[in-house]
C-alpha cells in the first residue's frame, strides 16, 4: 500500500477486504487477534486521509442475514483498537451501506455487515459473484486486499472485486506471504512440522507437499486417530475419517522411504464423554497407550509421554511450522498437549510459525506471549494451501 499512499489517498474511498472472522461466544469476541492484525493497515490508510470501508465475512451464514454472524461486535472492537469511532453499516450493499459510506469523512472508518449475508459473495457462479462484486465496487475508488485468512477463497470480495478497482496488497498480506514464502524456500534444519486439529482431509494436501521438504512431521489432535487407525490400532469412538485411511497409509510409507520422521502419539487421554466446554466441569479422563484405546472411549488430548516426545523432537529444530491443536484445548483437562507443544516451540531456538485460527487462538487463550513466537499467521486454510503450493485466488487477483 505504500505506493498507493505515495500517489495520495486523501478523500479516496478505499475498500479494505479484511478477515475479521473471529471466534465469538454470543456477542463476545474470545480472541481478537485477527482484528489487531489488520488494524495497522486501516490506521495507515485513515491516517493518510482516506475514507476506509472495511469488509469481511464472519462464520458461514447461508447467503442471507443471520444475527448470530453479525460483525457488529467486531466494529466495536476495531474502534477500541484504533482509538476512534468505527461506523457500522447494517447491510453490505444496501441502503445502510450506501448511506454510511456516503457519510464517511476523510480519515474515518466504516465497517460493512457480513459479506456472506449476500449469496453472491460465495457463489460458484461467476456471473452471480460478478454482479455482487459490481455492487461492492460502486462503494469504493480503490481496493486493498488484507484478509490473508480468506485469500484461498474464490469469493466475490476476494477475487472478483480487485479486478474491478485499482488494487494493492495490505501490509498484513505482505508480511504473511513473506514469512510463508521463507518456509517454501531455504529453511534452517531440522524443519519440524506439527499438525493437529480435526480436519484430516483439509491437511492431507499439505502433508503430501511437506513430505518433500520437512525432516520431521509430528501429528496430534483429532487427525491423529486416522493415522493410528492406518497403523492398525483401534481408536474407539475417536474422530476418524475412515475414507482417508488409505491416504494416511500411503503417507506413512512415503515418509519412511524418504527418511522423514513421522511421529504419532504414543499415549492419549481418553473419555467416554466429550467435555462440557461451557461449564468446564472436571472431565476425569483416563490415560491409555495409543494402541489401547477402549472401544467406548475417544481420544481427546495427547498424553504426557507424547508431550515429552514431541518436546524432544522440537528441541533441536531450526524451523517449526505448527498448525492445529493437540487436543480439546478449550477444556483445562485437555489443554496440556497443546500447551506442551506451544512451550516446546518457545524452548527451541527455531524460527517458529504458528498457522491456523485455532492454534493461534490457543496460544493466546492459554496465556502465551504471542510476540515470543516468530510469526503467528492469521490464516488457517490459507497458510496450509500456500504451503501446499496452490495458487490462491486472493493473491493472484492482487498480483494481476
Ligand atoms: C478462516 O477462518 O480460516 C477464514 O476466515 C476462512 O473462513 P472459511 O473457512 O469459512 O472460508
Amino acid at each position: 500500500i505504500d505506493e498507493l499512499l505515495q500517489d495520495g489517498v486523501e478523500g479516496k474511498r478505499i475498500f479494505v477486504r479484511a478477515d475479521l472472522n473471529v471466534p465469538l461466544d454470543g456477542t463476545t469476541i474470545t480472541d481478537d487477534g485477527r482484528i489487531r492484525a489488520v488494524a495497522p493497515t486501516i490506521a495507515k490508510l485513515a491516517g493518510a486521509g482516506a475514507k476506509v470501508i472495511v469488509a469481511s465475512h464472519l462464520g458461514r451464514p447461508k447467503g442471507a442475514p443471520d444475527p448470530r454472524f453479525s460483525l457488529a461486535p467486531a466494529a466495536a472492537r476495531l474502534g477500541e483498537i484504533l482509538g476512534k469511532n468505527v461506523s457500522f453499516a447494517t447491510d453490505t450493499v444496501g441502503d445502510s451501506a450506501k448511506a454510511t459510506v456516503a457519510a464517511t469523512a476523510n480519515g474515518e472508518v466504516t465497517l460493512l455487515e457480513n459479506l456472506r449475508f449476500n449469496a453472491g459473495e460465495t457463489s460458484k457462479d461467476d456471473a452471480e459473484r460478478g454482479a455482487f462484486a459490481d455492487e461492492l465496487a460502486a462503494l469504493a475508488d480503490l481496493y486493498v486486499g488484507d484478509g490473508f485468512g480468506a485469500v484461498h477463497r474464490k469469493h466475490a470480495s476476494v477475487f472478483d472485486l480487485p479486478a474491478r478497482l485499482p488494487h494493492a496488497a495490505g501490509d498484513l498480506i505482505a508480511t504473511e506471504v513473506a514469512v510463508l514464502k521463507k518456509l517454501t524456500e531455504d529453511v534452517a534444519r531440522p524443519y519440524v512440522v506439527v499438525l493437529g486439529g480435526a480436519k484430516v482431509s483439509d491437511k492431507l494436501g499439505v502433508i503430501d507437499n511437506l513430505l518433500e521438504k520437512a525432516d520431521r512431521i509430528l501429528i496430534g489432535g483429532g487427525m491423529s486417530y486416522t493415522f493410528l487407525k492406518a497403523k492398525g490400532h483401534e481408536v474407539g469412538i475417536s474422530l476418524l475419517q475412515e475414507d482417508q485411511v488409505p491416504v494416511c497409509l500411503d503417507y506413512l510409507a512415503r515418509a519412511e522411504k524418504r527418511g522423514v520422521e513421522f511421529v504419532l502419539p504414543v499415549d492419549v487421554l481418553v473419555s467416554a464423554d466429550f467435555p462440557d466446554l461451557k461449564t468446564k466441569a472436571p472431565a476425569n479422563p483416563e490415560l491409555v497407550a495409543s494402541d489401547a484405546i477402549p472401544a467406548d472411549q475417544e481420544g481427546l488430548d495427547i498424553g504426557p509421554k507424547t508431550r515429552e516426545l514431541y518436546a524432544s523432537k522440537l528441541a533441536d529444530a531450526g524451523t517449526v511450522f505448527w498448525n492445529g491443536p493437540m487436543g480439546v484445548f478449550e477444556h483445562p483437562d485437555y489443554a496440556g498437549g497443546t500447551k506442551a507443544v506451544a512451550q516446546g516451540l518457545l524452548d527451541s531456538s527455531a524460527f517458529t510459525v504458528v498457522g491456523g485460527g485455532d492454534s493461534a487462538a490457543a496460544v493466546r487463550i492459554l496465556g502465551f506471549d504471542e510476540n515470543a513466537f516468530g510469526h503467528i499467521s492469521t490464516g488457517g486454510g490459507a497458510s496450509l494451501e500456500y504451503l501446499e503450493g496452490k495458487t490462491l485466488p486472493g493473491l493472484a487477483a492482487l498480483e494481476d
